[in-house]
C-alpha cells in the first residue's frame, strides 16, 4: 500500500438501480477547517449499511461510496483545536456512512463536531461492539429510564439484531426482565444467554386480534420493527408504561387506536442516535462505559469478528433479517 492509498470497501453504482461493492484501494481524505482525520481501528455492521450498499435513497446518494456508520480510531491529523493527534476517538451518526464516506476504511475524515473522545475504560475494540446500534440501545434504555421505568418486564423486538441483543444485555445488567421478541426459533437459547428470561416468537403473536387493548402485562417495551409488531405490543403496556422505537425493520407504518394513550397513559417516544446532539452523545458514551457497561464475556459472546473482505454476503444476510448479534469489523 502506498503512502497517501488506503483500503476500503467501496459500493460503485453501475447502473440506474444496480449498485456493487469491491475492497479497493483509494486516497487517504485531506481534512479543511475543523475537521481531524481518524485512522480506524474498527467498525461495525448496521442495518443502515446494509441499505446504503444497496444504494437505498433514503440513506445514501452519492457514489461511489464507502460505507460504515460508525468508526473508532486514533486522531492522526487535526484542524481542530478541541483535539490532538493520538486522541482515541468514536464517531456514530451524522452524516457518516450516508453521504459522508464512512467507517468501512483505514482513514476517515469527518468535522470534529461529529466526534467522541472515547470515555475512560472502554476500548475502540469493545465501542465498536456497541457501536450504533448499542448506542441506540442505551439511548432507548435511558429513555425508559428518564421516563420512571426502573425495574419490570421490558419487551424488546428485533431481539436478535444488533439494537436488540445490546438493548436485552443492558437491561439485564440493570435488573429489568427483558422479554426477547424474535422471529428465530432457534436463537431462544441464544437470547436467554444474554439475559432474556423469556422469549416470544413472532409467528405465535396474534397481532390480527381486533381488541383495542390487551390485559397489562408489560412496564416496557424497546421496539426495532414498526408495524403489527409494535401495533400488537402496545395494546399490552401497563398503565404509565414506556415504549422506546428506534426502527423501521419490519414497517414505517403503524396502525393503533389511541386506547392505550389515553385510557392507560403509555408514552410512545422516538428515539434518533444520528442527529442526537454532541453533548448527549458524550453523557450516553460514559454510560456505556460506566452503568450500562456489559461483561466482557457477554459482548464476545454476541460478537462475529470480520475483516473488511467480509462485509458483503453479511449485508445480503441483514437485509433478509437473517443476522444475529452483532459484526466488528477489524480495520487495522
Ligand atoms: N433510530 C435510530 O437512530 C436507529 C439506530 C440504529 C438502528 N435503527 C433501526 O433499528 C432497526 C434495527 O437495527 P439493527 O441495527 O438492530 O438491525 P439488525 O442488526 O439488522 O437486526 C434487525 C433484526 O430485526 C428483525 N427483523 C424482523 N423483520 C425483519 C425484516 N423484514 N428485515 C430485517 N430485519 C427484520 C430480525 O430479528 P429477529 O429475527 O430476532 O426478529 C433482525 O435480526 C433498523 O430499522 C434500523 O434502521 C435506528
Amino acid at each position: 500500500m502506498k503512502n497517501d492509498k488506503m483500503k476500503a470497501y467501496v459500493v460503485e453504482q453501475v447502473e440506474p438501480k444496480k449498485f456493487i461493492s469491491s475492497i479497493q484501494e483509494v486516497d487517504i481524505p485531506t481534512i479543511t477547517q475543523d475537521e481531524v482525520l481518524i485512522c480506524s481501528s474498527h467498525s461495525s455492521l448496521n442495518y443502515k449499511d446494509a441499505l446504503s450498499s444497496v444504494g437505498n435513497p433514503g440513506v445514501s446518494r452519492n457514489f461511489p461510496h464507502i460505507t460504515g456508520i460508525d468508526v473508532a480510531g486514533t486522531i492522526t491529523q487535526t484542524n481542530s483545536k478541541e483535539f490532538n493527534i493520538g486522541d482515541k476517538v468514536v464517531v456514530t451518526g451524522y452524516d457518516l456512512g450516508m453521504n459522508t464516506k464512512g467507517g468501512h476504511s483505514q482513514y476517515v475524515k469527518v468535522p470534529a463536531a461529529w466526534v467522541v473522545k472515547l470515555p475512560d475504560g472502554l476500548s475502540q475494540k469493545q465501542s465498536m461492539i456497541y457501536g450504533t446500534a448499542g448506542f441506540t440501545a442505551s439511548l432507548c434504555v435511558d429513555a425508559l429510564l428518564a421516563n420512571g421505568i426502573k425495574n419490570g418486564k421490558i419487551l424488546v423486538s428485533g431481539a436478535t439484531g444488533g439494537v436488540g441483543s445490546i438493548s436485552i444485555t443492558i437491561l439485564s445488567k440493570l435488573g429489568f426482565e427483558p422479554i426477547a421478541i424474535t422471529s428465530k426459533k432457534e436463537k431462544i437459547p441464544f437470547l436467554k444467554s444474554i439475559g432474556a428470561i423469556e422469549v416470544l416468537l413472532t409467528g405465535d403473536m396474534d397481532t390480527q386480534n381486533k381488541k383495542p387493548l390487551l390485559s397489562e402485562q408489560y412496564d416496557g417495551m424497546i421496539d426495532t420493527l414498526g408495524g403489527d409488531i409494535l401495533a400488537h405490543s402496545l395494546k399490552a403496556i401497563r398503565y404509565d408504561g414506556v415504549v422506546a422505537c428506534c426502527g423501521i425493520a419490519a414497517s414505517f407504518e403503524l396502525h393503533t387506536t389511541m386506547f392505550a394513550f389515553i385510557l392507560r397513559a403509555v408514552k410512545l417516544i422516538g428515539i434518533d442516535s444520528v442527529q442526537c446532539p454532541i453533548e448527549k452523545k458524550r453523557a450516553v458514551w460514559h454510560k456505556i462505559a460506566s452503568e450500562f457497561r456489559i461483561d466482557d464475556n457477554i459482548l464476545e459472546n454476541l460478537t462475529t469478528h470480520i475483516e473488511l473482505e467480509d462485509i458483503k454476503p453479511i449485508y445480503d444476510k441483514m437485509l433478509s433479517g437473517q443476522i444475529t448479534g452483532r459484526y466488528l469489523v477489524n480495520i487495522s
